[in-house]
């Protein structure tokens, strides 16, 4: 009988080799700036109770409300997969009394997060962040700091094209005359607006600016913003991020109407967006929460942070796989069972030594091998048969330039030195 197909879940997707060298490029140089910026590295849990992400996030999200993986375990627990970071970097700043340490904690993590919502171009339901939070401080350098380094970060790895976008949502004593002007603007109109946001008209109005509904985008255009609502503080928290910003020449612009899906936050909000993504267009967002650690069960202390999402940044990069890949430095082809078990042994001798090395083990001849050396991308080629051992002298093709030169083979070692020769390895770099 055949066995049927188990295929991955839907939404959720493998990253292949030929995917994945992009992805250790984009990591790699995300620690390197990071490190310039003294942020460290925090690895939290990807399992949390299902109220940290209720209270975290907001009751009223779409988030909370429709896309979570949510579950009792077997101690009838109810169990959360992570939708997002914040919230539990946030408990383990508390649970951990990281402000007794550090006046700031910046902090980043990068893992997957997990969201049911309809998988299409750039959205899964298993997708990646690189996470970043400033804890400890509600100066506005700060909130310009971590955008100058979103956008030093992003061009460092080649996106053109991009568009910082920035606003500010208030704090809480802003909102309530927005609130009660929006609800003002919008009673009356209920009937064109969804489900949804019919409710939310009570229990959370800025959330209607942010749903897909065409029938509600229509009549939230021409609603009155938040950012016409904000206090003398906030307009000076944001006028002076502005002011920042601008010393640093890098280019934003507002949008009044970007409220962003997530409700802890505060003044500063906002999203890196490009042409190049189709629907899917924020390849980062993020914002201040100075309220977030307090209703955590934490001390009133301010934040502000943001996400990449890992996939559709990694989908903007110029230049085919081949440019990331780690290539072998040497392929051996080797001829015959005593030169393979030389070259096995010499392949695996130039591993330990730090030279990335392949081989062949099918048997196929010289033209077969030779194909695969440049399939797998070699910078080198050693052709070894019988002759060449016993001569103690092969071939070793630049395979770039196509020039062939004899390489002594005295010795393991002595070849393992010419290969450290050639690629100029030293043990003290
Ligand atoms: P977010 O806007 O929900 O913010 O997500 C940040 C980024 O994650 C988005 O801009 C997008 O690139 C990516 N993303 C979100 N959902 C998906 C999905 N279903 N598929 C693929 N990519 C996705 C947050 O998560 C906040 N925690 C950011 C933050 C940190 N705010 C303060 N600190």
């Amino acid at each position: 009988m055949d066995m049927e197909k188990i295929t991955a879940v839907r939404g959720f997707k493998d990253i292949l080799p030929g995917e994945t060298e992009k992805w250790r490029f984009v990591e790699n140089k995300a620690r390197e700036i990071f490190a310039n910026f003294g942020i460290h590295e925090i690895k939290i849990p990807i399992l949390e109770k299902t109220e940290l992400f209720a209270r975290g996030i907001g009751e009223t999200t779409d988030i909370v409300e429709k896309e979570m993986y949510t579950f009792r375990d077997r101690g009838n627990e109810y169990l959360t997969l992570r939708p997002e970071a914040t919230a539990s970097v946030i408990r383990a700043y508390i649970e951990h009394n990281m402000h007794l340490t550090e006046p700031l904690s910046r902090l980043f993590t990068i893992g997957p997060m997990f969201r049911r919502e309809r998988p299409q171009k750039g959205r899964f339901r298993q997708f990646n962040q690189i996470n970043v939070e400033f804890i400890g401080e509600n100066d506005p350098r700060i909130d310009a700091e971590l955008m100058i380094m979103l956008v030093t970060f992003l061009s460092s790895v080649g996106l053109t094209d991009l568009r910082l976008e920035i606003n500010s949502l208030g704090c809480p004593d802003c909102r309530p005359s927005f609130r009660e002007t929006v609800t003002d603007f919008l009673r009356g109109k209920e009937g064109g607006l969804c489900p949804d946001c019919q409710r939310r008209l009570d229990t959370n109005p800025l959330r209607i600016f942010d749903c897909k509904v065409d029938t509600c985008q229509n009549i939230i255009v021409s609603a009155p913003v938040i950012l016409d609502f904000i206090g003398d503080t906030c307009k000076e928290h944001f006028e002076r991020v502005k002011r920042y910003l601008t010393m640093f020449d890098i280019s934003f612009s507002v949008n009044a109407r970007m409220v962003r899906g997530l409700d802890y936050y505060t003044q500063t909000a906002f999203e890196v967006i490009t042409e190049s993504l189709g629907a899917q267009n924020a390849v980062a967002g993020g914002g201040r929460y100075d309220g977030l650690v307090r209703d955590l069960g934490g001390e009133d202390i301010p934040g502000v942070g943001f996400a990449i999402g890992f996939e559709r940044l990694v989908s903007m990069i110029p230049g085919d796989n081949d440019a990331f890949a780690e290539n072998p430095h040497v392929f051996i082809a080797a001829l015959g069972e005593e030169a393979k078990d030389f070259a096995f042994q010499l392949a695996n001798n130039l591993r330990m030594a730090g030279i990335r090395a392949d081989m062949d083990f099918t048997g196929k001849g010289l033209k077969s091998q030779m194909k695969r050396a440049d399939k797998v991308n070699s910078l080198y080629t050693l052709i070894i048969g019988e002759n060449e051992l016993a001569e103690k002298t092969a071939p070793l093709r630049n395979m770039h330039t196509g020039e062939q030169q004899p390489l002594p083979i005295e010795s393991m070692d002595s070849l393992i030195q010419e290969f450290r020769n050639l690629l100029t390895i030293t043990d003290n770099p």
